[in-house]
């Protein structure tokens, strides 16, 4: 489409039809296929094993790629367009299918240490256009896992909350864990936020300050705290172990040798991830959800200012830009209903600020420590579950995906509000929100919802004004865009939301197809999409799939994806008959 002299558009497709949740494939529209670029299990450094599914060990996965992968960006490293760095978060295991029953539990929870955590990995290709292959064992590979040792940057680094009997200078932790979604940054880095990290540890729960993050004596299937007391924080030594979790990690995917930081400055909760945007004077903005019913929207606002080209700050560390500056958590106001539309206006509201807490009552170190009780004391909007948040650079306007709220107007919970309309919200929305006088360190806004998702039987559907039709889409978590400004969002949870299976969607914000959702892909039964990447001038996108046949079993495996290997396939080493969380790249063909 366009006007007369309007370039093609570079990745055109006609959308797919839903696609049933029993269908175990990657759905792709016509003129495009799909391939593999690496799955859980395929080596990564130099001397690691090929997979064998019955005989894992932690020093085989040590030097593999992860389980479930998430947060994807695929950086390209050359001119040419034939070298990149494929970097991905590793979110969670699932033992049952990954396991042949009956392996000893030590080896278990050894194994997925490992299998947790981060991936870096080198691609190449011949030519621009072609498709990428991964490169085993070479020189910037690097697996980060719960092992990997991290420093704490920012004004929490070094506080009696963070410290424990392994660290008492509260400054370095082991490890990363519950990576969900991300951002690289204008400065070459990777940015990775901890999530759920909760569900690892046991704790008494009798404390708020454990209660409000979801900790309690019984929450730990996993029971690592048996292999390693650091996971007990009922333990005098450990009490503050989860506060080390929780925060935003950022890691320089250039350099292998490199001590990857996490950063106290940006508050610690349910972090899905961050996405940063440079201000027109220089602050670097992030802005970041809480994934949890009712919780909040934040953003951070570095103290320093980038510095001539971005490329120049191409460091992280006590260096990095995110290391100091002021947090704060979005209020949102309706302007009523009447006007047929849900938006309105909102501020940001101060959490820190020049180093200060402005929360009554809490000190700095404890408003970074436990940000989600001092934002509870100055009332933001509570969210229906705030996943991925990421500015365009195209209209400045920043769209945060709402995934779902089942919870809302339930009894004992709060009710519909205009930022989130729907009770017992089972198919999420996205907000669009405009900084004032485009101005990302302002302290007002103005917003509306541009997407009310559902399909055809949900009530109260909107799509940003767009009347004509739309592919049904439900439960948006990533988002990305494209390079002419069109917003990608993939989803996790319309299997059971409108019975399809989840996928990937492109949706213009701005002319008139403003809000025509129209689905590209779709992904194996039991899966998310996660990712997404999306390269149109160079006529390829790319996705996790993350957790495809997650309700299966090692015996009765729900998904084959992506070998597609037939039952018994496990005898051969790398015939394994179960899904393998991968990387997929779409190309026009
Ligand atoms: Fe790990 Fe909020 O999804
Ligand atoms: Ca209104
Ligand atoms: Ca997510
Ligand atoms: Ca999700």
């Amino acid at each position: 489409p366009g006007g007369p002299g309007a370039q093609p558009v570079p990745l055109a497709f006609t959308a797919i039809a839903p696609v049933a949740t029993t269908v175990d494939d990657v759905t792709v529209p016509a003129g495009y296929g799909w391939d593999t670029i690496i799955r859980w299990g395929d080596p990564v450094l130099r001397g690691a094993p090929a997979f064998d599914a019955a005989r894992q060990s932690p020093e085989a996965q040590a030097g593999q790629f992860g389980y479930n992968n998430d947060y994807l960006d695929i950086i390209e490293t050359n001119r040419a367009g034939t070298k990149a760095l494929l970097v991905c978060n590793h979110e969670y295991t699932n033992e049952g299918i990954m396991f042949p029953p009956g392996t000893d539990s030590e080896t278990v929870v050894r194994t997925v240490w490992a299998a947790h955590g981060m991936s870096v990995v080198e691609l190449e290709r011949r030519r621009r256009g072609d498709t990428w292959r991964y490169v085993p064992g070479a020189r910037l590979n690097r697996r980060i896992t719960l092992d990997t040792p991290f420093v704490l940057d920012g004004p929490a680094a070094g506080s009696d909350l963070l410290k424990t009997v392994e660290d008492p200078t509260g400054t370095r932790v082991r490890g990363t864990m519950n990576n969900c979604s991300g951002g690289t940054t204008p400065w070459g880095t990777v940015l990775s936020g901890e999530e759920n990290v909760n569900q690892y540890f046991r704790a008494t729960g009798t404390d708020p300050r454990e209660a409000r993050y979801g900790l309690s004596p019984t929450q730990d299937a996993r029971s690592w705290r048996a292999i390693d007391p650091r996971w007990d924080a009922t333990t005098e030594g450990y009490r503050n172990e989860p506060n080390r979790f929780g925060w935003i990690v950022e890691v320089d995917p250039t350099d292998p040798r490199s001590t990857p930081v996490k950063h106290t400055a940006m508050g610690r909760f349910k972090h899905e991830g961050a996405n940063v945007i440079v201000n027109a004077d220089g602050h670097v903005v992030a802005y970041m959800g809480d994934d949890e019913r009712f919780d909040y929207l934040y953003r951070f606002v570095s103290r320093d200012r980038l510095r001539g080209r971005s490329g120049s700050w191409r460091r992280h560390g006590s260096r990095s830009p995110l290391a100091d500056g002021d947090l704060s958590v979005a209020r949102f106001s309706g302007d009523g209903l009447e006007d047929g539309v849900s938006d309105g206006t909102g501020e940001w509201i101060p959490l820190t600020k020049d180093g200060r807490s402005m929360v009554p009552g809490f000190t700095l170190e404890e408003v970074l420590v436990f940000t989600r009780l001092a934002a509870d004391a100055v009332m933001p909007t509570k969210m229906d579950r705030p996943e991925d948040v990421q500015p365009s650079l195209h209209n400045g306007k920043v769209y945060v995906a709402c995934t779902n709220n089942t919870d809302r107007g339930k009894a004992g919970k709060e009710g519909p509000t205009e930022p989130n309309p729907r009770a017992a919200n089972k198919d999420g929305h996205v907000v669009e929100i405009s900084p004032t006088d485009g101005d990302h360190t302002s302290d007002t806004f103005t917003w509306d919802l541009f997407l009310i998702c559902g399909d055809a039987a949900s009530a109260g559907t909107y799509f940003g004004g767009w009347t004509g039709p739309v592919s049904p889409i439900s439960c948006p978590d990533n988002v990305a865009f494209d390079s002419l400004g069109n917003l990608w969002i993939s989803t996790d949870g319309q299997p059971s939301a409108i019975k399809l299976s989840d996928g990937l969607f492109k949706v213009p914000v701005e002319g008139p197809e403003r809000g025509r959702v129209q689905q590209f892909l779709a992904v194996p039964s039991g899966a998310e999409t996660c990712g997404p990447v999306v390269h149109d001038r160079d006529g390829s996108v790319f996705v996790a799939v993350q957790h495809p046949g997650e309700d299966g079993t090692w015996d009765a495996p729900q998904s084959r994806f992506p070998d597609f290997v037939p039952a018994g396939g496990t005898a051969l080493p790398g015939r394994f008959a179960g899904p393998r969380p991968s990387v997929v790249q779409v190309t026009r063909r």
